[in-house]
This record gives structure tokens, sequence and C-alpha cells, in this order.
């Protein structure tokens, strides 16, 4: 009998990766996606702990989950990274839930299910076993439309003062290059013809070859392209700067697979703030990558991640992120107000007061929205090539993400044959602050990395 399944994911790419592989467990059990949590017979909330609001979010969540749900019979579960960091604690704010796991051991659901449903009370599994994880997990199931993640590291060993991670996530491990091969031709098998590599320190992967030889990002990726000969497209997300390696800047001159951009976090611009951060770069080693970066390819799209008001931060420290903004020159990027996490260093650290915290946040993000709309308006004009991921909002309308990784809105696309998971030549007419319109250029097969027939019209 089938059984109604509401996953709610918050936080980053790995816990979108997660609520996929909860589903492909889940699924020979009887569990299909269900829209909404009212009436699920298993609602699970794949949470995040990196901020307060995010984890705060998931209480408020649950109380209007309990005071909506029919029946006694639904059961209610807390996985993600605040299933880790507070464990029976949750139990205790919202006694209701009959599960709490973390993000290490969500391939024990089905035996978690039979002990609640056994009613052998509450179930807390909080272990570490990255590796046993994923010998265990399943095939992954069915892709959403020609791209797909693929969890090649998890944890992390950085332990920047300000961060959750290393504690919920635990520490690094990388998966094997053969496993990882395997399961790139899988997705290919299915459609996938672009890959997000996936780790919090995905360029910190030091995976075994073959040979049992350790080798880094560089070397998998290069495997990729070489040997999963449908992935036209690699991506990989959230590299360190201490991690960025010249094999794999390398890798981006002579791969046409890999992708023009790079999400690399560099938090801050000032050298005692990074110290205090614990990050083990300076503003200039990161300019210095950047540099580097786009010597090797000189059209890559930059992204990164931004904290103000980290404690004791002056104004004129924050400054200096500015400069460091203005020297790069990003495509797109996210910031954030320092939010002290319990039992990381920084939290004991003197704090900046919120008004501050507050001040800088809006000059960071206008400058930083100046320069996305800026890098979308110089993509006027341009062609490229998208990979349609979603429907639009008009009939016949899809929307594909760009190398840069843009939004690419094109009409018509739909009457012109296309359809979600489809590669397709287009020229760039308009540009918004998120998002870009295109047209499509001639409608030729070798202009699209398409294979024969799957397209109605040529
Ligand atoms: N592994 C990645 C990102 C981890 S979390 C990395 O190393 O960069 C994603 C982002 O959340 C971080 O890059 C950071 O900018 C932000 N973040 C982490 N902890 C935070 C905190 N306590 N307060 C505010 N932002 C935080
Ligand atoms: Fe957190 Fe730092 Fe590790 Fe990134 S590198 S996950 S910010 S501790
Ligand atoms: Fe959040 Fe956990 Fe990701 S804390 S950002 S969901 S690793």
């Amino acid at each position: 009998m089938n059984k109604k399944l509401y996953i709610k994911t918050y936080g980053c790419q790995m816990n979108v990766y997660d609520t996929e592989r909860m589903e492909d467990v889940l699924a020979p059990l009887g569990y299909e996606m269900h829209g909404q949590p009212d009436d699920a017979d298993l609602v699970i909330l794949n949470t995040c702990h990196i901020r307060e609001k995010a984890a705060e979010k998931v209480y408020s969540d649950l109380g209007r989950i309990k005071k909506k749900r029919k029946g006694r019979e639904s059961i209610i579960a807390v996985g993600g990274c605040v299933g880790q960091a507070e464990g029976e604690q949750i139990m205790k704010r919202a006694p209701y839930v009959d599960m709490v796991f973390g993000p290490q051991t969500y391939q024990k659901l089905p035996q978690m299910l039979r002990d609640v449903e056994a009613k052998k009370g509450n179930v807390v599994e909080l272990d570490f076993p990255a590796m046993q994880k994923f010998d265990e997990l399943p095939q992954p199931g069915k892709p959403k439309a020609g791209t797909a993640f693929l969890s090649v590291q998890e944890g992390c060993d950085k332990f920047c003062t300000f961060c959750v991670v290393p504690y919920t996530r635990g520490a690094e491990y990388s998966r094997p290059v053969e496993k990882l091969l395997t399961e790139a031709r899988i997705l290919a098998a299915k459609g996938v013809v672009e890959v997000t590599l996936l780790g919090q320190n995905v360029n910190a992967y030091h995976g075994e070859d073959k040979h049992g030889k350790e080798r880094g990002l560089g070397w998998l990726v290069r495997e990729i392209a070489n040997h999963v000969p449908e992935i036209k497209r690699i991506r990989y997300t959230t590299s360190h700067p201490r991690d960025m390696e010249d094999d794999l800047i390398a890798a981006h001159g002579e791969l046409p697979q890999m992708m023009p951009y790079l999400h690399l976090p560099v938090q801050a611009g000032n050298d005692r703030v990074l110290k205090m951060m614990n990050r083990q770069h300076t503003a200039a080693s990161y300019v210095e990558i950047i540099e580097k970066l786009r010597t090797t390819r000189p059209d890559i799209a930059l992204s990164g991640d931004f904290i103000v008001g980290f404690p004791t931060e002056t104004e004129e420290e924050f400054k200096d992120t500015l400069r460091l903004v203005e020297t790069v020159g990003y495509a797109q990027a996210y910031s954030f107000k320092y939010s002290p996490r319990p039992g990381t260093p920084a939290a004991e650290k003197e704090q900046v007061p919120e008004g501050d915290k507050e001040t800088r946040l809006a000059l960071l993000q206008g400058l930083l929205n100046r320069q996305q709309e800026t890098f979308n308006r110089n993509s006027v004009g341009k062609s490229f090539e998208i990979l349609f991921e979603r429907e639009g909002k008009y009939e016949g309308q899809l929307i594909g993400k760009s190398p840069y990784l843009q939004s690419v809105h094109v009409a018509g696309a739909k009457e012109l044959g296309y359809k979600l998971g489809d590669l397709c030549e287009v020229k760039v007419v308009e540009a918004q602050p998120n998002s870009l319109a295109a047209e499509i250029v001639e409608v030729t097969p070798s202009s699209c990395g398409l294979t024969a027939g799957s397209r109605d019209i040529a």
C-alpha cells in the first residue's frame, strides 16, 4: 500500500542530496513524496543548524505540523543537522516527535520506522558512520531534469570558529573514486548530463583510486570527464580557499566539461578577522587564487559567502571586506550576519551590536547586488549552452541554467520541441537582476547536445 511521505529540506545542497536519498531509502517501503504535511503518513524535517534562525524555524514548523495533523497515526521525524546537534533535547521541546536522527544515519530509516511502529518509544540515531552510510544506501533513483548531485565528500576538519558543521557532519570522509564513477554512470544512464559534486569541503576530496592511492578533486573530475562521456557538465561545491590546488585550477582550463563557475567562500576581507575565524588563509592569498583561476579560465564567474559582524570586527575591518569584494568582482554571493552558535569558540567572544551588523550587511549586499546586476547585464548578446531544469510561468516557457549558473528564461522552448533535461544553445537578449531572457539559436542537433530522437522536431 502506498504511504504519503512529506520531507521539508532546510539548509545546504548536502541536505537536498540527503532528502533525495531518503526518498530512495523509503521507496521500497511504499512511501511516495507528497506535497504537504497535513495528511502525510510520515513527516521528515531535514534540518539545518548553521544559524540560529534556521534552527529555530524547525520548532515553529513542528508546532504548526502538530496542530494540523489528523489523528495520531502519522510519524514525525527530525533529521539533519539540528537532529544531530540537539538530539534528545528536541523531544523535550516537542514531545510528539517520534524520531530524531542525524545526517549520517538516515540509511537506517526502515529500522527506525519499525521500532517506532513496534511502539518501542521514541527513536534517536546519532552515529557518525559516513562510510557505512554510503555503502548501505540504495542506487540513486530518478534524477530531476538532467542534473544531479553526487556526494563525494562529507564532513569537515577545518573548525572555523563560527561554524557548527564539524560538529553536525563529523570528520572529513571521501568516497572512493571507483564508487563515484559507478554512481556517475548510473546517473548518466538515467539521462543525467550534469553532475554537481558535493561536499562541505569538496576540494579537500582525497578518495582512494582503484590501487588504493589517494587522489584529489582534480583527479576525480578528470576521471569523470574521461570515463563518463554522457556527462557534459561538471560542477562542484563548496570549496575552501586552502584546498584550491593547482591541479584543480588547471582542470578548469583543460576540460570543456568543467563549468566556468566557482563558489569560493572567503567570509571576510581582513586578516585579523580571518585569523580569529581560523580560516587558514589571508585576503591576499585568496585574491591570488582568483588571479590564477582567471588566468586559466578568463570567463570564470565567482561566487562567495560572507559573514559580517564577526565578534570584535571593527568598522574599519569590515571595510576590508568591501575592498576585497571590489577587487574580486562577484557574479553572485551569499552574505550573512554573524550568528552565535552554541559550542563554537566565537560564540564566547565579545559580540558586535545587532544594529552594526545590520548596517554592514546592507552595505555589503548593496555592493554585491550591483556586481551581480553588472555581471548579468554583460551577458546580453552572448551565446552559450544552457540546461533546461524547470518549467516557466508562461505556456511553452522553459528555464535553464547558463554555464555561469544564471537562470535563463526561454519563451516558446517547448514549441520548438525542447524538454526538461535538454541542453540548448541560446543567445541572451535581456538581463534582470536575478535572471536572463534568451532566444534559441538555430536549432541544430550539433549545437544542442541532444541525441537523435530526443526531440520531436528538428
Ligand atoms: N563548507 C562551506 C560552507 C559552510 S556553511 C565553507 O567552508 O565555506 C555556509 C555558509 O554559512 C558559510 O560559508 C558561512 O558564510 C555561513 N555561516 C556559517 N556559520 C555561520 C554563523 N555562525 N553565522 C553566520 N553565518 C554562518
Ligand atoms: Fe564550516 Fe569552516 Fe568547515 Fe566550511 S570550512 S564547513 S565554514 S568549519
Ligand atoms: Fe546547515 Fe548542516 Fe548544511 S548545518 S548548511 S544543513 S551541513
